[in-house]
């Protein structure tokens, strides 16, 4: 972007700055007056904003604002941000001599004269509605992606979830059963307490689910990595087979992470999922969590992190596919067993939250998968404990 140095160029004569400037279509390129006044404008200020020179030389700046940013003083907070600090910058809508409105990337810098003196300001602002607009249209898709994923998860987890509800119906039932045709009030309370525990498990088991369910806006808080965990092996055990053996390896002393709950979540499942179908029938998964400090080892990461183990004793990855396990809609599983968007959301949730993804990975041997996220620094002074 250009900056109020360019003026005052040594080795480009005014006139020729001024060719420069007029020449620039792509931006609108013009000076106020320390009051906020145009004093210049460009052919880029004349295309964008619509107005030709004569119509706001000597106008306020204020006139590209919306009302309520007028209302609110937007333009003479900038201005004034400005002249204390030398430069500003904002993005928002602009209002365009024909009333419609684009969205703005402005930035405006204090120009001097040789005694130090404030001659104007030098503002430069860039039409990027097209910009924002695909940036919104990206999320929009990622939220969507969120919500197939989020149903692929929930149907591999209601099959094991209803087998567990049978399970716990079939106590119910029996042990009401016996108590009924039991004299013994001992017995009968043992019964009414095995009533109670399998209730109480499938409460717990239903609230898990929903709150996996609706779990709807993304929204970055501050978590616990072992409770995250904690709520995923509870949804994940049931969707396990008997014959796989879940292993944990904790470490207590973890520190905070900030981060979608939901989303993390996802990303766990998606990891354990996978093991699961590497492992077959029978095989071990570990799942592990533990600190540690990087120096750049990992993608260039450095600082102190919190990194999700997922190892399996599987098939491994073969050396062909492995380059493509990331790409979205990359799958080796057949038709209605893998959608191949489990890993590119993880890879997508790694990178979003300043963090990475690694893969670990031998024919036969299984593999091995690890997500760090950065830990949660509190404020200055735990940088510096670092
Ligand atoms: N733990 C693993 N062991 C072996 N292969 C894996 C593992 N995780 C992922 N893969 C490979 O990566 C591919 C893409 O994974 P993913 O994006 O989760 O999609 P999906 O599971 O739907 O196929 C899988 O089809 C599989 O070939
Ligand atoms: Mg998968």
């Amino acid at each position: 972007m250009l900056s109020a140095e360019c003026v005052d160029h040594p080795a480009m004569p005014a006139s020729r700055y001024e060719q420069l400037v007029q020449s620039v279509v792509d931006y609108a390129i013009y000076m106020l007056d320390p009051d906020g006044r145009v004093v210049s404008w460009n052919a880029g200020a004349q295309r964008i904003k619509g107005y030709d020179a004569d119509e706001v030389i000597g106008q306020h700046f204020s006139l590209f604002f919306t009302p309520q940013d007028c209302a609110d003083e937007r333009p003479q907070r900038l201005l004034k941000q400005a002249l204390e600090q030398g430069r500003t910058q904002d993005e928002g809508w602009r209002v365009r001599k024909d009333g419609t409105q684009f969205w703005a990337l402005a930035a405006m810098d204090v120009i001097r004269d040789e005694q130090g003196q404030i001659v104007g300001l030098a503002k430069v602002t860039r039409d990027i509605t097209d910009r924002r607009e695909a940036a919104l249209q990206l999320d929009a898709v990622r939220a969507q992606l969120f919500e197939v994923q989020k149903l692929e998860a929930l149907g591999q987890l209601t099959g094991g979830l209803a087998h567990d509800f049978n399970n716990l119906l079939t106590i119910i039932i029996s042990s009401a059963r016996m108590a009924k045709a039991s004299p013994d009030p001992v017995r009968v309370q043992r019964m009414i307490e095995h009533i109670l525990q399998a209730g109480q498990r499938g409460t717990e088991l239903t609230q898990q689910l929903l709150s996996f369910a609706r779990h709807r806006q993304l929204e970055v808080t501050l978590l616990a990595p072992l409770e995250v965990l904690a709520s995923t092996r509870g949804l994940v055990e049931h969707a396990l087979p008997r014959e796989i053996v879940l292993h944990e390896r904790l470490d207590c002393d973890l520190p905070l992470i900030e981060v979608d709950a939901g989303q993390l979540q996802m990303v766990l499942l998606n990891l354990l999922f996978n093991a699961r179908d590497a492992v077959g029938e029978r095989g071990v998964i570990e799942l592990a969590v533990h600190r540690v400090d990087l120096a750049g080892e990992v993608d260039g990461l450095q600082g102190r992190f919190v990194c999700f183990e997922v190892r399996d004793s599987g098939e491994g990855i073969e050396p062909e596919v492995l380059p493509r396990i990331f790409e979205p809609f990359f799958t080796t599983k057949p038709f209605g067993k893998g959608t191949g968007l489990g890993l590119s959301q993880v890879y997508g949730f790694a990178k979003q939250s300043n963090g990475a993804i690694s893969v670990h990975t031998q024919s036969g041997q299984g593999t091995c998968m690890r997500l760090y996220l950065p830990a949660y620094q509190p404020g200055p002074r735990a940088q510096e404990d670092r």
